[in-house]
Formats: C-alpha cells, sequence, structure tokens
C-alpha cells in the first residue's frame, strides 16, 4: 500500500470517528460536516420525498378552492394550500444542502424515480374531505413529524420546527370545519361519516409498512434520522384519534389495513396517480417562463 492512501484511511476513519461521536451525542449534523455516503443518500430520499408530498397534497384539496361553500372557508383553504407550498420549499431548500438541485429533484418526482404519500392519490369527492384532511392526514403527518424536529440533520429538524407549528393549525382547522357540518343537517353529518369511512385507513398507512416490512428502519434509527418505528408512531396516531372522534360523532372504522392496496399505489396503481403527475408536469412546463425570467434577473447587472 501506498503511503498516501493509509494517511487517507486514517483521516476517514477520524472523520466517521467523528460523525459517530456527534450522533452519540444528539447534536446535528450540519452540511459542513462529513457524512457516510448512506447517510445523505437516505436523507436525500426521505427530504425529497418529504418535499414532494407537500406541493402533490395541495392537488387534492386544492380541488376545492372554486366551489368553497363560503368566502370563509375559501379563505382558510386558500391559506393552508399555500402553507404546504411553502413546506415544499422549506424541505427542497434542506435537500438542497446535501448537493442535489431542485431541477434533478423535480425531474425524479415527475418520472416517478422519486415518491410522495400514497395518502394524497386518493381523490376528494366531496367538502367533507377538506375537513377530514386537516383532521387526520395532516394529523398524522404531526405524529409523524413532531419526532422529526430532534432528526441528526440539521437543516431537517429545523425546517421542521416551523412546519409542525403550521400543520397543528391545519388540523384545527379542519376538526374545526367537520364539528361545524356536525352540527348541522342529518345529510351533513352523513357526509362526514363517509369521508371519515374513506380516509381512516389511507390516513394510518401514511406511517409506512409495518415494521416487519420495513428494513432500514433500524439503520435510520441509529442514525438519528428517525426516533421511532412506523408502528409506534401508527399506534400513538390511533390513540389520539379515538376521543377526538367520539368528541366529534364520528364512528371510526377498524384498524385493519390491507398492505397490498397500499403498495399498488406506492407503485402508481392508485385512483389519481397518473392525475396527480400529469398536473405537476403541466404546472412546472406552465411555469418555465418564471424560472427563465427569474434566472435573467438575477444575472442582470443592477
Ligand atoms: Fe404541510
Ligand atoms: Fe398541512
Amino acid at each position: 500500500m501506498r503511503e498516501g492512501s493509509l494517511v487517507t484511511a486514517a483521516a476517514d476513519e477520524d472523520l466517521a470517528a467523528g460523525f459517530d461521536a456527534t450522533i452519540a451525542a444528539g447534536d446535528r449534523i450540519e452540511p459542513r460536516d462529513w457524512m457516510p455516503e448512506g447517510y445523505r443518500k437516505t436523507l436525500v430520499r426521505q427530504i425529497a420525498q418529504h418535499a414532494h408530498s407537500e406541493i402533490i397534497g395541495m392537488q387534492p384539496e386544492g380541488n376545492w378552492i372554486t366551489r368553497a361553500p363560503s368566502l370563509r372557508r375559501k379563505a382558510i383553504l386558500l391559506a393552508k394550500v399555500q402553507d404546504e407550498a411553502g413546506h415544499g420549499l422549506y424541505l427542497y431548500s434542506a435537500c438542497e444542502t446535501l448537493g442535489v438541485s431542485r431541477r434533478d429533484l423535480m425531474e425524479q418526482l415527475i418520472s416517478g424515480a422519486q415518491k410522495y404519500s400514497s395518502i394524497f392519490n386518493y381523490p376528494t369527492l366531496s367538502y367533507a374531505d377538506v375537513g377530514t384532511i386537516g383532521w387526520l392526514v395532516d394529523g398524522a403527518a404531526i405524529c409523524n413529524q413532531v419526532p422529526l424536529c430532534r432528526t441528526s440533520y440539521g437543516p431537517y429538524g429545523r425546517a421542521m420546527i416551523r412546519i409542525c407549528k403550521e400543520e397543528s393549525f391545519h388540523q384545527r382547522q379542519g376538526y374545526e370545519l367537520l364539528a361545524t357540518m356536525m352540527r348541522g343537517t342529518d345529510e351533513q353529518r352523513a357526509m362526514v361519516q363517509e369521508s371519515v369511512d374513506r380516509f381512516w385507513k389511507p390516513a394510518l398507512m401514511m406511517f409506512g409498512p409495518p415494521d416487519a416490512d420495513s428494513p432500514n428502519t433500524q439503520q435510520s434509527m441509529d442514525w438519528g434520522i428517525k426516533r421511532h418505528t412506523n408502528d409506534e408512531l401508527r399506534a400513538r396516531f390511533i390513540e389520539m384519534s379515538a376521543p377526538q372522534a367520539a368528541a366529534l360523532g364520528v364512528t371510526l372504522p377498524g384498524n385493519d389495513l390491507d398492505w397490498d392496496e397500499f403498495w399498488r399505489i406506492v407503485k402508481g396503481g392508485g385512483p389519481c396517480n397518473a392525475q396527480r403527475i400529469a398536473h405537476r408536469k403541466k404546472a412546472h412546463d406552465d411555469g418555465a417562463w418564471v424560472r427563465e425570467a427569474a434566472t435573467a434577473y438575477a444575472r442582470s447587472p443592477r
């Protein structure tokens, strides 16, 4: 072995020891720090998937903006959907600190190489779905994301702190909408129950496959990226939701999940997968002139 490669090997070992010590102490890894390639790749995949979920998640609810039942409901929904765009931006920025470009991430979303949460491939069939998504989908997101505020990668954890504050506001607005409908007519109560019947199990699947089918969980926990397993978070969410359902006066369907359905949707076979990606691609293509103008402006002498 040449002398130079011995020195390099020793330096690499020091770097790895430094990384391990930072994780063990519960401190943050920052973009300038050395990190194992597997750690970087895992984070890129997870943060990209999270960012994509935020912006694809704008579509099912955005579908109702023009048909909101009152000006108040329209203003609330517009603000909520805009918040989700902002969450996407914080997360794409966090992902870029790991050496990937926004353009690459967008291409991988559109080509299907990177995924987003399977929940957004279900249609929104009534206005009650806006409430149910706020209550259950944003609620499940909070359950998943509050522990991520303490994740080991600095830019990701800091983005999550602000996102979680806004998500909890989203959950309250959803619950308030459902509570209002439950105080309304029999038809409105039936709409709420029908909506909860459709969204409950897909919301439970947002935590990902059962622990036994989630081979990367242990490594992610060792790296301090994840703090709890999928099944732990799912159980916490079920426990949290039961008293809220009782207070609303809705019945939660059972907790038996069809994992074949989950995998079929993840692989592109859900009711809205093609529509969501086509819509995203069109928005991206339609926005090309904005990106070109911004680039030209940034280059122009001022
Ligand atoms: Fe969000
Ligand atoms: Fe949200």
